[in-house]
């Protein structure tokens, strides 16, 4: 029997607190023993069965005559749902509950009862109530507390490019109890609204919805709905990719200015961006239909042979259901190859100049790369002696602590890659300036920002405290200690 209750148990946080329950009672009271033992809160779901046990302690000189289970929905009301009399039997007096009780054990000492396809409206107090002799009635309650796990839903809402805030997501807890709360993970601008609803059995449907003002930008960006409840084991979670319907734009690539005659295959791209993705998209001359030397397929115009019917203004234009965009280009059709046709005098200058142009830029670059080499060779501290701590003055003393704290809170480090960089701290007295943790630029970012917040959310910010156990052995020793002593020059 008793394996039998383990079996059924529901929530397990409060099945234990019935006999601590008992034993506060039972200080409280003082000398007034509780006789009567029940468990103070239950928690269940619908259509689940929950166990209500009960038990008459101190039997001793107490004549038990008959016990009733009384629910309570709401204050005042009180229904006799299941009754049990050692000679006339078992008996359960309320219809809603007649098919749904039983009596786990046929004893007047063990009354507990089982209701089983439980429903949201069982919500309430049930009391064990004994019939003795001598003392009277003898009771103990339970309250039950019904809990709905919500029904979690989220969609992105097609939209159109516009001027005002609209609805680009939405997101529903439907059914809950307790109610759920619903938050926006996004990298879009824009800001949310929230509702509730309750239903009639006590359950609560939360709804929220995304807006802002939609640009062509926002299209197929992402924004996540997480809902958080009780009877969760974790936040449900649900990205949704904005849909923002926007004219197409178009622009014509591949045209080299190069168009000579006689030249053979030269190709135009009309390349157009859209939403809906544009379905046609058409080819056309300014002055007229397309010459024979041409061929279109989708949105690529070939020439076959470059001649003088293509010294000409080529049009592409894109359409979709919400408008039309059209470019166009001029081409101009030389006699022979460009490069022929420049002076060598110009060519020469052109090409001196931006040979010029180019040698420098090689030197700065020779340049840039050497010292970002010497830097890295002299820069962390593990392949230099630390620096003489106790010889130094007391103002070297206080600003070199500040180096490595600020140097491990920007991001984490992972173990044994540490970014130090011995020339960019600044003298900053304060060393509990957090804010000074972002002036060190040897800390690349981990995280992107969406995986970041959802760490923050999630976790807070226990980087801080991480950090600090990442920190290489070697400049623990030497920073550390004069981070250590400098509290004593302070
Ligand atoms: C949300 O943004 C819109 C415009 O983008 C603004 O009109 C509205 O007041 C904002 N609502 C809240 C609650 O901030
Ligand atoms: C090509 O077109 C340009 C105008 O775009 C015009 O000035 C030029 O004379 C044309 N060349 C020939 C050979 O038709």
């Amino acid at each position: 029997m008793a394996t039998d209750y383990v079996a059924h148990r529901r929530v397990s946080p409060v099945t234990n607190t019935w006999l601590v329950a008992a034993t506060i009672i039972l200080a409280a009271q003082g000398i007034v023993a509780q006789k009567v033992r029940v468990e103070e809160t239950l928690e269940a779901y619908p259509a689940e069965s929950v166990d209500l046990r009960c038990q008459f302690v101190d039997g001793g000189g107490t004549k038990l005559t008959q016990v009733s289970w009384i629910w309570e929905p709401v204050d005042g009301q009180r229904d006799n749902i299941a009754v049990f009399h050692p000679t006339y039997g078992q008996s359960f007096p309320n219809l809603s509950f007649k098919d749904r009780v039983v009596f786990l054990q046929n004893t007047l000492e063990n009354p507990s009862i089982r209701i089983s396809n439980l429903r949201m409206s069982d919500a309430g107090r049930y009391t064990c109530e004994y019939a003795t002799y001598p003392s009277g009635n003898e009771q103990g309650t339970t309250t039950l507390i019904m809990l709905a796990k919500p029904k979690n839903s989220a969609n992105a809402v097609t939209v159109q490019v516009g001027s005002k805030s609209v609805v680009v997501a939405k997101c529903e807890a439907a059914d809950g109890k307790p109610a759920a709360s619903i938050k926006w993970l996004a990298t879009v601008g824009g800001n949310h609204s929230m509702s509730t609803t309750n239903g009639p059995d006590g359950t609560v449907t939360v709804r929220s919805e995304y807006r802002l003002v939609p640009t062509a930008a926002d299209d197929g960006k992402e924004v996540t709905c997480m809902v958080e409840q009780k009877t969760q084991e974790r936040p449900w979670v649900q990205s949704l990719k904005l849909s923002v319907e926007y004219p197409p734009s178009v622009y014509i690539e591949g045209y080299d200015s190069n168009w000579y005659v006689g030249r053979s295959d030269v190709v135009l791209l009309c390349q157009a961006t859209g939403n809906p993705a544009p379905s046609t998209i058409t080819w056309t001359l300014a002055s007229g239909p397309l010459p024979e030397t041409v061929v279109v397929e989708n949105n690529k115009l070939t020439v076959r042979k470059v001649d003088y019917s293509v010294n000409t203004t080529f049009i592409c234009e894109a359409k979709n259901k919400h408008g039309a965009s059209r470019q166009q280009l001029s081409t101009f059709v030389t006699e022979e190859e460009r490069k022929m046709v420049q002076g060598p005098q110009t060519g020469a200058v052109i090409g001196g100049i931006l040979g010029a142009l180019l040698f420098i830029g090689l030197i700065v670059g020779v340049i840039f790369f050497i010292r970002k080499l010497q830097q890295d060779v002299e820069g962390p501290p593990k392949h230099k002696p630390p620096p003489p701590v106790k010889a130094g003055s007391s103002t070297e003393m206080l600003n070199k602590p500040s180096e490595p704290p600020t140097a491990t809170e920007t991001a984490p480090l992972s173990p044994g890659e540490v970014y130090y960089e011995p020339t960019g701290g600044e003298p900053v007295t304060n060393l509990d300036d957090e804010s000074s943790g972002a002036l060190n630029g040897g800390a690349p970012p981990v995280l992107d920002n969406s995986a970041r917040e959802f760490n923050d959310a999630a976790a807070g910010h226990h980087n801080d405290l991480d950090s600090s156990n990442h920190e290489l052995p070697a400049a623990n020793i030497s920073r550390g200690e004069s981070f250590v002593s400098s509290a004593m020059y302070v």
